[in-house]
């Protein structure tokens, strides 16, 4: 079969162009990389789970009304998502304090926000995507005062039902990153959540002990990642709950 032609390629993804316009295939790497892509390491097995956990939560998000961009997955690998414009911020949703949040205000990691706390990123890996104000987003135009309205009742949304369902897991859902796109009906535009939703781009707390299940693993250097990012697919009932039983061969 003739590849693809490739639109881009990131850091943890690479899209090809879709089989029908205004799709796009979505392609997750087993590639692993942190502070700006100075850590990087490739963890077999990541792109695999990425892909499954991503399809959990962005069909979950679909079904209770919260439009995403994700249309089906096509392989272990690959998912077939709506082409769209990307709106270059990345969305942070807090409900307890930890990583660059606990840094810049002195706040112990794990402590309770007092309500869910929103933040914008301008996405630029040249500058390490900074935080900015929405008074930044408005003057540089990144996005209209509407698309803000939109974006922050998307991100609240996002954050009652992923926290709600990491809660009936035993998972406490500390943080976690969105990213929006537009996308065009007709005449008309409207956002929906984009990217990835994954353990990549969440902090992910067992309730009980603490233990992390998300990037941190790999950030921090904590142990394996794969079966952290495994933990949470199998409580999700992604993954089998047993570990699958390797054939044997009689004879
Ligand atoms: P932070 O505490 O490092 O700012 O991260 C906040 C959340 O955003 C956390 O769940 C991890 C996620 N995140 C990404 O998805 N991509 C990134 O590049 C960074 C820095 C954080």
């Amino acid at each position: 079969m003739a590849r693809r032609k490739k639109i881009y390629e990131g850091k943890a993804k690479i899209l090809y162009e879709g089989p029908e316009p205004g799709t796009i295939v979505q392609y997750f790497k087993d590639d692993a990389t942190a502070f700006n892509a100075q850590k990087k390491d490739v963890v077999d097995g990541k792109g695999v789970l990425n892909n499954r956990l991503s399809e959990f939560f962005m069909t979950g998000l679909n079904n209770v009304g919260v439009p995403t961009h994700f249309i089906r997955r096509l392989n272990m690998r690959e998912q077939l998502v709506r082409s769209c414009e990307i709106i270059p911020l990345e969305i942070i949703v807090r409900n307890f304090a930890a990583g660059s949040l606990s840094e810049r205000l002195g706040i112990e990691e794990g402590t309770q926000l007092p309500r869910p706390i929103v933040e914008y990123c301008f996405k630029d890996d040249a500058l390490g995507d900074p935080l900015v104000s929405e008074e930044h987003i408005a003057a540089f135009g990144w996005a209209s005062q509407q698309d803000m309205d939109d974006i922050l009742s998307l991100a609240l949304r996002v954050n009652d039902y992923l926290s709600g369902v990491m809660y009936g897991v035993g998972i406490k859902l500390v943080d976690f990153k969105i990213e929006i796109g537009r996308v065009y009906d007709g005449d008309f535009q409207r956002l929906v959540v984009a990217d990835e939703i994954s353990p990549d781009s969440c902090r992910l707390w067992d309730i009980e002990s603490g233990r992390k299940l998300d990037k941190d693993v790999f950030r921090r250097d904590l142990g394996n990642l794969t079966d952290a990012y495994s933990e949470v697919a199998r409580r999700l009932g992604v993954l089998p709950r047993t570990p699958m039983v390797k054939p044997t061969l009689i004879n």
